[in-house]
């Protein structure tokens, strides 16, 4: 490498410096805690979680709702568990990524990752916040709504609560853990004991009549 590469390189370092401290904070994060998260997305243990809800969700009408997609690897495993026409609609606002990818990059990622579902599973993807898809979609029943956005305590009692107003039978989600005290807390505080764990995975079941 030349000295003029070698200080184009480090000029280019300097201007994306905030993305590289992220990615390399990530990184680190991940490879010190293999058995909490997968890069961002759920473990082996919590995908048993995920299938348990799915399952308890199929005794109910109306659609699969996901909060935080990512790059589409949950909305897949969901997609696979479901009944082929059960509606399923994933919200990411592509606020975050482990990779510190630019938006356009992770919302192409994430799209591509999810064609054959979006093509061939009743799979949608709704590209922007969870509050604007609940206020644009207010009269949805839906029948499981799978929470895993931001894992700070204000985020999800939010997201908590927005998903007790569908009067859904179904509201599980991810990272109940000490890592994430903040979910663990709103968690207890809006359903007590009367959740399910399956890793890290919680589930609360309210029965519906339908
Ligand atoms: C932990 S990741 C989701 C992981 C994914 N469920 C999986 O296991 O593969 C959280 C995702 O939520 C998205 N997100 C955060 N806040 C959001 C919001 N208010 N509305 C929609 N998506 C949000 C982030 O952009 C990020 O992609």
């Amino acid at each position: 490498m030349s000295l003029i590469e070698k200080l184009s390189t480090v000029k280019s370092m300097i201007t994306h410096r905030r993305p590289i401290r992220d990615l390399l904070r990530s990184y680190l994060f991940f490879l010190e805690n293999p058995d909490k998260s997968a890069w961002g997305s759920i473990t082996e243990e919590d995908e048993k979680g995920i299938e348990k809800a799915v399952k308890l969700a199929s005794n109910y009408h109306g659609p699969i709702i996901e909060i935080g997609a990512l790059f589409g690897h949950t909305t897949n495993l969901i997609a696979s568990l479901k009944g082929k026409d059960v509606p399923l609609i994933a919200v990411e606002n592509f606020s975050w990524n482990p990779f510190s990818l630019p938006v356009e990059a992770h919302r192409q990622f994430t799209r591509r990752t999810l064609r054959y579902v979006l093509e061939n599973c009743s799979t949608q993807l709704f590209e922007g916040n969870a509050e604007d898809f609940y206020s644009s979609n207010a009269s949805l029943k839906p029948s499981m709504i799978f929470i895993d956005a931001w894992h700070e305590y204000d985020s999800v009692k939010k997201d908590i609560e927005r998903a007790v107003a569908t009067g859904c039978p179904v509201i599980s989600g991810h990272d109940y853990t000490e890592i994430h005290p903040g979910v663990i807390m709103a968690v207890k505080e809006a359903f007590g004991d009367r959740v399910l764990l399956y890793g890290s995975v919680w589930i609360h079941h309210n029965e519906r009549d339908e």
